[in-house]
């Protein structure tokens, strides 16, 4: 059985007095029964790695550079984040390939810079509204799954996030039947390039637009263990309500 993940990104959202969120969140779920991981932006990892020392929750950064240091101003290395308390690094978002050019050979040379430095990576893909409609939503996401994912990855290091880009931010989500296809979809091609083992115990997030009434049936979709939660993440109240909703969904694996 895969351990189920409850991922929040919280974007370019956070400020110190955010991180009262947190202690409300491990006070909520002292003893989880999934993982339980928060991505805040690049200036509360270390504060936030701090408050959640002695608790469930893990702590992630929202992307790293693929060199290791160097003249790269505003940038961040991934033992940077490690060094600041992050355990994983979401890689490949949309917002980060569409804001910054990201293509699918930049998300793999960051992955390999994560995972040299003994990160997770949480890797995205997700198809536009327009490759959806012509239907090419499959042959988008197995482009971004081959050309995003390093090989080396282990069902440890490696976590992958579907996250349509039009069901982000706008309360829009695929239909079960959608999610479900996309989520099988993502589990045979990693079974066929890394094995069964690899491709078996990596977990698939859904992420775009979950929330506390939607979640336990998304959850109950094969081959989801998880979200990466973005707006609902903010607030432990709503967080939390997606976590104990996952927690109550069918084991997966
Ligand atoms: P929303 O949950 O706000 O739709 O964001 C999803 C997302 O992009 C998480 O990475």
């Amino acid at each position: 059985m895969r351990r189920k993940l409850a991922a929040g990104n919280w974007k370019m959202n956070g400020l110190k007095a955010n991180l009262s969120e947190i202690e409300a969140l491990a006070t909520a779920h002292p003893a989880p029964g999934s993982d339980i991981l928060l991505c805040p932006p690049a200036t509360l990892i270390a504060p936030m790695a701090q408050a959640a020392s002695g608790t469930a929750l893990a702590i992630g950064g929202q992307d790293c550079h693929a060199a290791a240091s160097g003249a790269h101003t505003g940038d961040i290395a991934a033992a940077m984040l490690a060094d600041a308390g992050a355990s994983h690094v979401i890689l490949g978002h949309s917002e980060r390939r569409a804001d910054h050019d990201e293509h699918n050979e930049d998300v793999r040379a960051k992955a390999n810079a994560a995972l040299a430095a003994g990160l997770t990576c949480v890797i995205c893909v997700g198809e536009s509204e327009a490759q959806r409609d012509a239907s090419n939503t499959l042959d988008i996401i197995g482009g971004q799954l081959s050309g995003s994912i390093p090989d080396g990855v282990t069902g440890h290091s490696l976590v992958v996030a579907y996250e349509p880009i039009w069901a982000i931010g706008t309360g829009r989500t695929p239909t079960l039947e959608q999610i479900g296809e996309v989520h099988d979809f993502i589990r045979m091609r990693l079974e066929r390039r890394f094995g069964t083992g690899v491709g078996r115990s990596t977990r698939l997030l859904y992420g775009g637009s979950v929330k506390p009434g939607n979640a336990a049936e998304i959850f109950a979709v094969s081959n989801v263990d998880g979200a990466l939660v973005g707006g609902a993440s903010l607030k432990a109240a709503d967080f939390s309500a997606i976590i104990t909703a996952l927690e109550a969904a069918p084991p997966q694996g």
